[in-house]
């Protein structure tokens, strides 16, 4: 595996209240541990999440952001999750060109069952992005206020 080049990389994680936010509780009171550099931010449904949020977060100092919703068919508003599907393409798009490495960004889908899922979901991410240099946008920005 490849050198560690950011041992503490930051993450924003947008959560559907519906399903993954639920799966975060979960994975809380049945003691499953994930890595605490996870600053985790509840939303009304995935398809609320404008790219704007994932663009800020990365700008005001994220190292990855990931954005996590209920399953396909199982979305409270029927279609916000396919509008959040077909919108993370654009987003994986835009941020290829402003030279931001696709790995920062993730989407998964995780129902308030998939406690475990969200515990390997986030150590994952993580994982990954410690093998990624700091984030580029990085400045001194908000998200190491909040953290440190
Ligand atoms: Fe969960 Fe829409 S309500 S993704």
């Amino acid at each position: 595996m490849s050198k560690i080049l950011n041992p503490e990389p930051k993450v924003i994680a947008f959560l559907c209240k519906w399903c993954s936010s639920n799966a975060a509780d979960l994975a809380g009171v049945s003691r499953m541990k994930y890595p605490d550099n996870v600053i985790t931010i509840e939303t009304p449904c995935s398809g609320r999440i404008d790219p704007n949020y994932i663009f800020d977060s990365l700008v005001d100092g994220a190292d990855g952001v990931i954005v996590a919703g209920c399953h396909p068919g199982d979305c409270h508003y029927v279609v916000g999750n396919y509008k959040t599907l077909k919108r993370m393409y654009l987003v994986m798009e835009l941020a290829k060109q402003l030279g931001i490495e696709e790995e920062r960004i993730r989407l998964e889908w995780i129902s308030s069952a998939e406690a475990k899922k969200f515990v390997t979901v986030m150590s994952e991410f993580i994982e990954k992005l410690k093998h990624l240099p700091p984030n580029p946008l990085k400045p001194e920005g908000l998200i190491q206020e909040v953290i440190h």
